[in-house]
C-alpha cells in the first residue's frame, strides 16, 4: 500500500521549498523598508475567531473551513455531547483574523503610538475544489498594518505589494491592479439593500446561489461564476455611485497617492472580495496571461471594524496577502522561472577509498568556513563523481588522488575553464579557516579563486 499527498495539497520538494524560503526572505527584506516586523500565529484558532472576523456568510467560513477536533472532543461531538466553544477549532483559511486576534490579545497597538506593522508567511487551508492555482493547502505571505486610518497608508500597502511582485520578477506588463472602495458602515448598508433588491427583482433569471445570497451576502453576487448572473449583475447599481462623502474623499486620496507614485490601476466597481471584513479600499492584483481562471496573485484592503469585531478597541487596519503558488505559476508563464539550481561551491571527488579520511576532513573545514560543499560518500567512480558535480553546477571540483595526497596536495579543477591547479591541502584549510564564516566580498567563486590561486601553488 502506498499513499499520495491529500487531494489539493502538494509536497514542496527541494526546488520549490528553496524558492519558498527565498520568497519569504525577499519579502522580509523588502517589507522591512516599510517598517514591517515578522509575526507567527498558530495554524488553528478558535472557530469563532474566523466566524466573527471573516464572516459566517462567506464561502470561506461557511463552506471551506477545515474543522479541527481532538480525538476526545470528536468522539463527544459524534455522541451528541456539547463541546466548549474554546475547543471548537479550525485550520486558518487566511492570516488576517488570527493576526488581529493576536494584536488584540497582546495589545500591540498602543493608543497614540505608531501603527503596528506585521507580516507573516505560511500555509493556509481552504476546502475548495482543487484546480490549477487553487489548492486546499496553499501558502500566503501577508502584511497587516493596524492603527493607521489615512489613505496614504492604503497607497503605501498597495505600492509595497506591487514592488514585491516586481522584485520577484513578475513582469509589470502582465500585472493588472484592480481597486475599488466598498464604503463603510455609513454608506454600505443602503447600497447592500439596493443590491439585494436588484437580485430579488431579477430572481427568475439568476442562479439559486445568488438568490440565496440576496438574503445573506448580496454583494457576493458580483463574483458569481454563472455567465448569465454575470450579465445581469453588470447592470446592478455601482458602489461608486453610493459612497458617502468621507468614503469618496478617502478613495480619491488613495488614487492621488497611487498616481503620484506612478502606479497604474483599473477602477473596478464590482470588486467586492470574498471576506466580509473589508471597508473602503479593496484591491487585487491579477496576472493577465497563463493563469487559467485563478488569476489573482494577491489582494487585500482596509478593515476598520475588524479589531472591534474580535473584541478590541476601535482601531483602523488594512492589509494584503499574496498566494505563493499562484505567483510561481505567473513567473513560469512569463518564462522567468526557467531554472532554479542549487548553489554548491565545491565538490570533493575521491580517486579511491584511501583518500576518504582526507576528503571528509577537508569537507568539514570548508563547510566550517561557510562554503557549501558536497563530498562523495558512496565510493562512486571518478567519472560518476564528475557527473554529479556537473549536475550540481558546482564551480570547482577538488580531486583527491593517493599520489597527490601523499604529497599533501589536491588537484582543483575550474569547471568552467577546465583549468587545473595542484594546491597544498594545508594551505587550503588554513586559508579557509581565515574566512571564519565571513565572506571577503565579491562572488564566492572569486573567494575560492583567491584561495586556489595562492602564490605558492604550482600551476599545471
Ligand atoms: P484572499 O484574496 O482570500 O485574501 O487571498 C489572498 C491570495 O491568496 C489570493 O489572491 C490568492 O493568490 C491566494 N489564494 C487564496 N485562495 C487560494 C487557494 N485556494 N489556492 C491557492 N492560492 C490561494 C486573504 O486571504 C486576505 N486575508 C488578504 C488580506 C490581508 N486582506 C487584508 N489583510
Amino acid at each position: 500500500m502506498s499513499y499520495n499527498a491529500p487531494e489539493g495539497t502538494a509536497d514542496m520538494l527541494p526546488a520549490d521549498a528553496r524558492l519558498w524560503r527565498y520568497t519569504v526572505d525577499e519579502a522580509a527584506r523588502l517589507f522591512a523598508r516599510y517598517g514591517y516586523e515578522p509575526i507567527d500565529t498558530p495554524m488553528f484558532e478558535q472557530t469563532e475567531v474566523f466566524c466573527r472576523g471573516i464572516g459566517e456568510a462567506t464561502d470561506v467560513v461557511g463552506k471551506e473551513m477545515f474543522v479541527v477536533r481532538s480525538g476526545e472532543n470528536f468522539r463527544r461531538e459524534c455522541a451528541g455531547e456539547n463541546v466548549k466553544s474554546k475547543s471548537k477549532l479550525s485550520l486558518r483559511p487566511e492570516g488576517t483574523a488570527g493576526v488581529v486576534r493576536a494584536v488584540v490579545q497582546h495589545n500591540l497597538v498602543e493608543q497614540g503610538a505608531a501603527p503596528a506593522k506585521l507580516f507573516y508567511a505560511g500555509p493556509m487551508f481552504r476546502a475548495e475544489r482543487p484546480q490549477k492555482g487553487r489548492l486546499r493547502q496553499f501558502h500566503q505571505i501577508g502584511a497587516e498594518c493596524l492603527g493607521a486610518a489615512e489613505p496614504s497608508a492604503d497607497a503605501e500597502m498597495i505600492i509595497m505589494l506591487m514592488r514585491f511582485f516586481e522584485s520577484m520578477g513578475v513582469p509589470q506588463s502582465r500585472m493588472r491592479l484592480l481597486i475599488n472602495s466598498m464604503g463603510d458602515d455609513n454608506c454600505r448598508p443602503a447600497y447592500r439593500e439596493s443590491i439585494k433588491q436588484f437580485i430579488l427583482d431579477h430572481e427568475d433569471e439568476m442562479c439559486e446561489e445568488c438568490c440565496r445570497r440576496a438574503q445573506t451576502n448580496p454583494l457576493r453576487a458580483f463574483d458569481c461564476k454563472n455567465e448569465h448572473c454575470a450579465i445581469i449583475m453588470a447592470d446592478a447599481p455601482k458602489i461608486s455611485d453610493h459612497l458617502c462623502d468621507d468614503c469618496r474623499d478617502h478613495y480619491k486620496a488613495v488614487k492621488h497617492y497611487l498616481d503620484n507614485a506612478g502606479i497604474e490601476y483599473v477602477e473596478d466597481p464590482t470588486l467586492v472580495r470574498g471576506l466580509d471584513y473589508y471597508t473602503r479600499t479593496v484591491f487585487e492584483i491579477q496576472v493577465i496571461e497563463g493563469m487559467g481562471s485563478q488569476s489573482a496573485i494577491g489582494g487585500g484592503g482596509r478593515y476598520d471594524k475588524l479589531v472591534e469585531t474580535v473584541g478590541g478597541k476601535p482601531t483602523p487596519g488594512l492589509g494584503f496577502a499574496l498566494g505563493f503558488e499562484r505567483m510561481v505559476i505567473a513567473l513560469e508563464a512569463a518564462g522567468v522561472l526557467t531554472e532554479n539550481v542549487k548553489n554548491v561551491d565545491g565538490y570533493i571527488a575521491c580517486v579511491d577509498d584511501s583518500v576518504r579520511d582526507v576528503a571528509f576532513d577537508l569537507a568539514c573545514s570548508m563547510r566550517d568556513a561557510g562554503l557549501c560543499v558536497e563530498v562523495d560518500h558512496q565510493g562512486r567512480s571518478l567519472k560518476s563523481q564528475f557527473k554529479v558535480a556537473g549536475k550540481l553546477n558546482v564551480a570547482r571540483v577538488i580531486v583527491l588522488g593517493p599520489e597527490e595526497v601523499a604529497l599533501g596536495k589536491a588537484r582543483v579543477r575550474n569547471m568552467n575553464t577546465h583549468d587545473e591547479r595542484l594546491i597544498d591541502i594545508e594551505t587550503i584549510k588554513r586559508l579557509f579557516a581565515q574566512f571564519d564564516g565571513q565572506r571577503f566580498g565579491g562572488t564566492l567563486s572569486d573567494e575560492i579563486d583567491t584561495v586556489f590561486s595562492f602564490e605558492n601553488d604550482d600551476k599545471e
